[in-house]
């Protein structure tokens, strides 16, 4: 396994590998692996001839308020983990190289940024989307791995890539779970015992929505307010938004729905959670 600081390398080894003729899979990450990053990359790892992950804590997708500095970090686990999955290559540029100090443009995909976190984190999706863009044009993927735990940052990248003629297919991968059913997330590490514990009600809220939808129930502000009651009843845990919406524009939905996406984000003790399901 190979491991590439400098961007300027990391593209010259990419452009050596295309010309080679090898189709390229990506999986970018911000490191402190669990089972979600793992499963990304043994799905990518069947997309192409060579797998390449990047581990990178974007200071960009940070609010000023955020958790950047104590986000968690542990790049010697996460390479014995990368290694173990058989990655190929790990790109793990420093914040200096990908944001010179002269650095001055970015990327907004307007509509689909409004929405869900969009509005609790600004700037969050333009961090987001203007990393990505740069680590593709550095990795040079023919294929990029994506989670639908964070779907509207799967949607947003997808957008992206259409928008601007990226020649990059993105792929999504259905969200891991704990044993707890809690989706697995760097953050959680943050939880106690106890938050741990409460965290279970954003699982069980989705849970409470989708056996109403699949009883028949339609009804948006029905299936919504049951599946509030479940957050509601755990005291540790803090609604922040929990919302149907279109699965493809992220509008909200009222009335009768046919096919919607439900997301949650909540905060337990310090830590932001968010989870989701299709209702389809
Ligand atoms: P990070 O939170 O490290 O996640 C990296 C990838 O793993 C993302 O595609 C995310 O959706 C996926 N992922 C995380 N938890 C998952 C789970 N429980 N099941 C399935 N997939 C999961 O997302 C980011 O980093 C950053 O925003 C990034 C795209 C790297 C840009 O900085």
């Amino acid at each position: 396994m190979q491991v590439i600081e400098k961007p300027k390398q990391m593209q010259s080894l990419s452009e050596g590998l295309r010309r080679e003729g090898k189709r390229i899979a990506f999986v970018p990450t911000m490191g402190y692996f669990h089972e979600g990053h793992l499963t990304l990359m043994r799905e990518a790892k069947r997309l192409g001839d060579i797998l390449v992950i990047s581990i990178f804590v974007n200071p960009l997708q940070f609010g000023p308020s955020e958790d950047y500095e104590r986000y968690p970090r542990d790049l010697e686990r996460d390479l014995k983990m990368a290694e173990g999955v058989g990655v190929d290559i790990v790109f793990c540029p420093q914040v200096y190289d990908m944001y010179p100090s002269n650095f001055q443009t970015y990327v907004e995909v307007s509509e689909l940024q409004k929405y869900l976190c969009g509005k609790f984190r600004p700037g969050h999706f333009r961090g987001v989307a203007t990393v990505v863009l740069k680590l593709f044009n550095i990795v040079k993927p023919h294929v990029a791995v994506f989670g639908l735990k964070d779907y509207q940052q799967y949607l947003i990248i997808k957008r992206m890539v259409e928008d601007l003629n990226l020649d990059i297919e993105v792929v999504g991968i259905p969200t891991v779970r704990e044993e707890d059913h809690l989706a697995a997330s760097s953050r959680n590490v943050y939880l106690n015992a106890e938050e741990r514990k409460a965290a279970r009600a954003l699982y069980k809220a989705l849970m409470e929505a989708k056996r109403l939808f699949e009883e028949g129930e339609r009804s948006a502000s029905k299936i919504l307010e049951a599946s509030r009651r479940v957050i509601e009843q755990e005291p540790l845990v803090n609604l922040q938004y929990l919302e149907l919406c279109d699965p493809e524009t992220l509008e909200p939905l009222s009335g009768d729905i046919k096919r919607a996406l439900l997301a949650v984000a909540a905060w337990v003790g310090k830590t932001r959670l968010i989870d989701n399901i299709i209702l389809e």
